[in-house]
């Protein structure tokens, strides 16, 4: 059975969910499930918009069949590669053969690679190109790392539809909404967002900033990603949010202290931390056990906070395993801008703190601030003075 949606008169919305992929690129969790977005539409020629994973082709090629209602397709549109929305451009071309497929010549490189047969189907576009279907006439924009190198994005100059490949993309299954008005999304999406764009794209701000300045200069009535919800209003709110996070910049003043713990006395040393911050006005504190929350949220809230304060107990005379990963991983994001104090704990040899400056050291326009506190195996009355100097040192450089 088959499962449309309209999005404009005249293009349709062909993709689907899957609710039963348990880690998104075989790593992040993805526990509300994820949609794979595809387009079609029916103007003299008949246009697809990218494919989806392969998990979900059987729904697509029904969704195809019910929108075509026995057209033919003229034209598939590739505007990203990634096997999550290209795995079925051969079965799409198997099944509609006359069907020309549009992509850059960095996109045949990689269909190439991936071993698809298309080479007497390909029209081949760059920036600035433009096609007409008819009605509508579409301009190429090219996108490079956003979040591959051969990613474009489609703008519709006829109705202001940008087809954005995985910019403004989210986890989370659609379950039947398909528009952000159909949802509330500070509630239910903004998290799911922010960990897909953090850690998906996170790395690449430059490269969507270039694509947001190249945005501003479109009349965009429409926005459809390759994954998530459907804009149609709200834009400022959207590229808002995308400005803060592709050029590093926090959404919120805050403290989010991550903890290393093996026993509980680490924890109870951040919750000291959290607690002295809280009674001196600043509320906005989350705490993160580093152990049992998975990497993405952490690099997720990362980027929504201002001050991070990083705890953690030194583990063969190391950094403690899973706050290293978290640390490496936001090294290899790119992330910069943030505020990082250090608690650090040790039954006779702490390192932590040393070896934690080091690795922020090695990343872009981060801070640390002079105080920090050493615990040896357990808080004490006598630590709580540097305690308090971490909090003071925290909200004063947040109101600078
Ligand atoms: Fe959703 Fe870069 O693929």
């Amino acid at each position: 059975m088959y499962c449309v949606r309209k999005v404009t008169e005249d293009l349709y919305w062909v993709g689907g969910n899957d609710h039963r992929l348990a880690l998104f690129e075989n790593i992040h969790p993805i526990p509300r499930g994820v949609s794979y977005n595809s387009y079609v539409l029916l103007d003299e020629k008949a246009v697809l918009f990218d494919t989806v994973d392969w998990s979900i082709c059987r729904q697509f090629t029904s969704n195809i069949e019910a929108v075509l209602k026995g057209r033919k397709l003229d034209y598939i549109v590739i505007n990203h590669v990634e096997p999550d929305h290209a795995a079925c451009i051969e079965e799409i071309a198997l099944r509609y053969p006359e069907a020309k497929i549009i992509c850059t010549e960095k996109a045949v490189m990689f269909m190439h690679q991936f071993g698809f047969h298309i080479d007497d189907k390909v029209i081949k576009v760059k920036e600035g190109d433009t096609m007409s279907f008819g009605k509508h006439v579409v301009a190429f924009v090219s996108a490079p790392m956003v979040h591959w190198p051969e990613a474009m994005v489609t703008y519709d100059t006829t109705n202001g539809v940008l087809f954005s490949a995985d910019a403004f993309g989210s986890f989370g299954a659609l379950d039947g909404k398909l528009f952000n008005d159909e949802v509330n999304f500070d509630r239910d999406w903004l998290d799911d967002a922010r960990r897909y764009y953090t850690n998906i794209v996170g790395k690449y701000g430059p490269h969507v900033q270039a694509l947001l300045k190249k945005a501003g200069t479109l009349d965009i009535k429409f926005i459809c990603p390759l994954h998530g919800l459907v804009w149609r209003n709200d834009f400022g709110y959207l590229l808002d949010k995308y400005n803060k996070w592709s050029s590093y910049e926090p959404e919120e003043k805050g403290v989010m202290i991550v903890y290393a713990t093996m026993y509980g006395n680490t924890e109870a040393a951040a919750t000291d931390l959290a607690t002295r911050l809280v009674k001196k006005g600043m509320t906005n504190v989350s705490m993160y056990d580093v152990s049992k929350t998975h990497v993405s949220y952490l690099i997720s809230e990362t980027f929504k906070y201002s001050h991070v304060v990083l705890a953690s107990v030194t583990y063969n005379l190391k950094i403690y395993p899973p706050m290293l990963n978290y640390i490496m991983d936001m090294k290899a994001l790119n992330l910069q801008k943030r505020t990082f104090a250090f608690i650090e704990n040790g039954s006779w040899a702490p390192q932590a703190s040393k070896l934690m400056r080091e690795l922020l050291d090695e990343m872009k326009e981060m801070t640390v601030l002079d105080s920090e506190a050493t615990v040896s195996s357990a808080m004490k009355e006598d630590d709580a003075s540097s305690m308090d100097n971490i909090v003071d040192a925290i909200i004063t450089s947040m109101n600078k």
